[in-house]
């Protein structure tokens, strides 16, 4: 296949639970959970899609004709282009697809690292949701993230043991699905982290850790406290709770609050062109997680297909950088965006 809308049509004929649609806005799959859509009324997935037209463009077409460098830094590592595979886990349940999680995450991490990227890894109620994923990243030599719950401890240590052993670049732990009741009630429960729980974490995750699941100030801040090097501002895709905000509008005030602090700040929610992404960098975001379509990439035509996504993706970057008079990553900024909300 050469083309997104190739794999796209592929992946409609396995994925019988995703609607595939040209656009993944939330508004086909509103409630259908499991399967691909937001919790409940599906608002807080719709709402990631439609903040993001609220934030536009600024052009600046008086410019040199000097190349477009869209690499960045992922904690020491070169990145060609600041996007991620967020952690996906249960294709199969999820999707409808006859795809276990381990093969899932091979494809997925060989198609990011392909492109110049990588790829975060998932979890779930049952181990093997954690195992098979992190084998595949530890057969690329751990290139990427694990995404460990927040469970109690002793499972969290064993999770970020195996990680380490693994050699994953960092570990993230998406605190805000320890709202969810089947993870709550599952034989390893999960449950709510304080500053202090989450400092354990820390210590006992001996790498980079990424806190995902941050969408106000003052959950940034706490993560602060508690010593994490990075957050990922998100509301999980709308999946933990129904109308709640989006992460692109949280994140300007949240990256005033980190300034100088050194945290990294990523984000998720929605993102579906390097547009997209170009409005998070501009909004003071270091990097964005791309979910569902890069599940429907590997889904549709493997890691080839992450691969043709991911291009997409970084044409895309390149031709907004150009248009809006930038040549690097660091040089995007806030005046390259007008914000409607
Ligand atoms: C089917 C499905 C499974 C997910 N599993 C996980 C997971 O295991 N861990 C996690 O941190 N986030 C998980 N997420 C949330 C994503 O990592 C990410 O935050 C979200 O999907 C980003 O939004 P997007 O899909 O609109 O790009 C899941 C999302 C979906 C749709």
């Amino acid at each position: 296949m050469e083309q997104w809308s190739e794999v796209l049509e592929a992946a409609k004929v396995k994925a019988e639970k995703c609607h595939c649609c040209k656009i993944c806005n939330g508004k086909a799959c509103r409630g259908e959970t499991p399967g691909v859509g937001g919790k409940g009324s599906g608002e807080a997935f719709v709402r990631n899609y439609e903040k993001l037209r609220d934030v536009l463009l600024v052009l600046d077409t008086i410019t040199t004709n000097e190349e477009i460098d869209t690499s960045a830094d992922f904690f020491g590592h070169r990145v060609s282009l600041p996007v991620y595979a967020a952690p996906i886990s249960g294709i199969r349940q999820n999707y409808g697809a006859d795809l276990e999680d381990g093969a899932y995450t091979e494809m997925l991490v060989e198609g990011c690292l392909q492109a110049g990227t990588i790829a975060f890894t998932g979890d779930g109620m049952y181990d093997a949701m954690f195992l098979d994923p992190l084998a595949a990243l530890a057969k690329r030599n751990g290139r990427g993230v694990a995404t460990i719950k927040p469970w109690q401890e002793k499972d969290f240590q064993w999770r970020a043991e195996a990680a380490c052993e693994a050699g994953v670049l960092a570990i993230a732990t998406d605190v805000d699905a320890s709202g969810l009741t089947n993870l709550r009630n599952s034989v390893t429960p999960v449950g709510f982290k304080d500053v202090e729980g989450l400092r354990a974490l820390k210590k006992l995750a001996n790498r980079p850790l990424i806190v995902k699941g941050i969408l106000s100030v003052k959950g940034a801040l706490k993560a602060k406290e508690a010593g994490a090097d990075a957050i990922i501002v998100s509301n999980h895709g709308g999946r933990v709770l129904d109308e709640c905000l989006s992460g692109i509008e949280v994140l300007p005030e949240i990256v005033d609050a980190l300034k100088g602090s050194g945290m990294r700040i990523l984000v998720d929610g929605g993102f579906r062109s390097g547009l997209d992404v170009f409005k998070a960098l501009a909004l003071g975001a270091d990097g964005v997680l791309i979910g569902r379509p890069l599940s429907l990439a590997v889904i549709g035509d493997g890691a080839e297909g992450v691969k043709i996504y991911l291009e997409k993706i970084a044409l895309e970057l390149r031709e907004t950088m150009a248009m809006c008079g930038v040549k690097k990553i660091s040089e995007i900024s806030r005046e390259h965006v007008k914000v409607l909300f």
